[in-house]
């Protein structure tokens, strides 16, 4: 293949990353929706909803937080355009997440919410995590990477990083038993910060 055949290949694919990772997004949650419309939804289907956002909001936190290791370790610099949209997808699986729990679970009553929040360790936990996140995805624009400048807006959205522990620790909180899946999320959540401590020593 020629050189101009082959760049204009790799401008196709380059072209068609971002809108394929978009679609592949949305998968988890077109699912969701297809199984609550089949009545597939478990016994418990609020539980099942929520756990099934929760899931997600976390899977696509790891996946926003691996794409820089993903860059450093194979050298394909255009990963990194990924970062955000990623980020912003954890965001809105986190925010769903959230409004299935107030509203399916809770019946939108914010007082008994607060009181969740203040006595079940776990609920305060996620809303920690959610705190850490929400300035993130504020301050996603490109006009806001502008407005606070490259070095702080980098700063602000390591933010990600105790996002993602305090999420893996609501996850341990959460059960009672059955240890195994949390584990693996938090070894993934381990390495992914390792790398940038070593990155940085
Ligand atoms: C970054 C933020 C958060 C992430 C990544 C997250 C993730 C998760 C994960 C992975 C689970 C376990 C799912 C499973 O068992 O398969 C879970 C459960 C749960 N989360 Fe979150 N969560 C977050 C924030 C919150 C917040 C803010 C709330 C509510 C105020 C919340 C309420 C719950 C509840 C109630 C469950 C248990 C559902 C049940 O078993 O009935 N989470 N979450």
């Amino acid at each position: 293949m020629s050189d101009a055949a082959l760049q204009a290949r790799r401008n196709v694919l380059r072209r068609g990353l971002k809108p394929a990772v978009f679609m592949l997004c949305l998968v988890p949650l077109v699912l969701l929706v297809a199984r609550g419309f089949a009545n597939d939804l478990s016994a418990n289907p609020v539980e099942f909803i929520i756990r099934t956002l929760g899931d997600w909001a976390l899977r696509f936190l790891l996946l926003a937080l691996a794409v820089t290791p993903l860059r450093l370790a194979t050298g394909w610099n255009e990963v990194a355009r990924l970062r955000r949209m990623l980020g912003l997808f954890a965001f809105t699986y986190v925010v769903l997440h959230l409004l299935a729990y107030t509203g399916l679970d809770q019946g939108f009553d914010f007082v008994g919410l607060w009181n969740d929040v203040m006595k079940r360790i776990y609920i305060t936990v996620g809303m920690a995590a959610f705190a850490l996140l929400l300035p993130l995805a504020v301050t996603s624009a490109d006009a806001m990477i502008r407005k606070l400048g490259g070095a702080r807006w980098r700063m602000l959205h390591r933010l990600a990083y105790p996002a993602g522990v305090l999420a893996v620790i609501h996850y341990f909180l959460m059960i009672k038993a059955g240890y195994q899946q949390p584990t693996v999320y938090a070894v993934i959540l381990a390495v992914l910060l390792g790398v940038r401590l070593v990155k940085r020593a």
